[in-house]
């Protein structure tokens, strides 16, 4: 196939091919990767504009999930989280991800799971009560390009099995990031965070991955968090998520008849954390992290 300069890019990013990944990507990435990448596993190595573009949509997504978790206290309702992290987005000129997105279309602005829901809690009238663990998932697009971040807050006094679960996902995704630069395999990230969940009689959840993240929502690659045979050498220029849902039970997931929440089979609390990551020349940013 021959492209012209105005035609668009073969990433698929709907951008020209001129502005997007003509006549390769930057400086530090090896000619042809970018089509070695696409070509191979669908994934989309980002050009030095796409970089930058991702890293302001994640710096915005970091700042509201970090204000939304700021107003996560014993009385508020999900819904109200719901409420101020949709004006956030709406006050920034970027709107909500989730909202919309998939099938049965997601009805709210972010996730927000409480205690045993693993993930895409849907926000509700509940009243946040003392002893509750709550992630809040917010995934913002902004300017053309998405960022996906979320934490675990904790209601009051949380009993000993909660904290370890918020503890363990936690520690599990910055220990997988620790070990992020060119020439990891994909593998080692499900490696790190299982290895560390099952020493501290944790389940890693199967059912749900990371993913590919920047031009779109979700793009390759899948990113998972439990053991795996991913070979796919990390190289400068990919962006994509690390979100571990961890379990004091058991691993499986079990839906509601909404088509989303998804809760852990025996009952037991489940705790996520995620960031999105770039992989650069030497090591790796977390595009998500807030000071
Ligand atoms: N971080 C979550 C994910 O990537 C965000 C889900 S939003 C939803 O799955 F709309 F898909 F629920
Ligand atoms: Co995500």
């Amino acid at each position: 196939m021959n492209l012209s300069r105005n035609d668009p890019c073969w990433c698929g990013s709907g951008q020209k091919w001129k502005k997007c990944h003509y006549p390769e990507l930057g400086p530090n990435i090896e000619p042809s990767s970018a089509r070695h990448y696409f070509k191979k596993w669908k994934i989309l190595l980002k050009t030095p504009e796409q970089i930058a573009g991702i890293r302001r949509a994640c710096r915005l997504t970091a700042w509201i999930l970090q204000e939304t978790c700021k107003q996560a206290k014993e009385g508020v309702t999900t819904e109200e989280l719901n409420t101020i992290a949709h004006r956030l987005h709406i006050e920034n000129k970027a709107s909500p991800a989730p909202l919309g997105y998939g099938n049965p279309p997601y009805p709210k602005s972010i996730c927000t799971s409480l205690n045993e829901v693993i993930c895409h809690g849907i926000p509700d009238q509940r009243p946040l009560k003392k002893g509750d663990i709550v992630n809040i998932d917010v995934s913002a697009y902004f300017e053309g390009y998405f960022g996906d971040s979320s934490a675990m807050v904790m209601i009051g006094e949380v009993s000993e099995e909660k904290k370890r679960v918020v503890d363990v996902a936690r520690e599990s995704l910055y220990r997988s990031i620790a070990i992020l630069k060119p020439g990891i395999l994909l593998s080692a990230i499900g490696q790190t965070i299982e290895e560390y969940a099952s020493s501290h009689n944790c389940s890693v959840v199967n059912q749900f991955v990371g993913h590919g993240i920047g031009v779109h929502f979700h793009e390759a690659p899948d990113v998972p968090h439990h053991y795996n045979d991913l070979q796919i050498p990390l190289v400068e220029g990919m962006t994509f998520t690390i979100e571990p849902m961890i379990n004091a039970g058991v691993r499986t997931a079990v839906f509601d008849a909404d088509g989303w929440t998804a809760r852990t089979a025996d009952g037991l609390p489940s705790a996520q954390w995620e960031h999105t990551i770039l992989i650069t020349r030497n090591g790796h940013e977390i595009l998500t992290e807030w000071e």
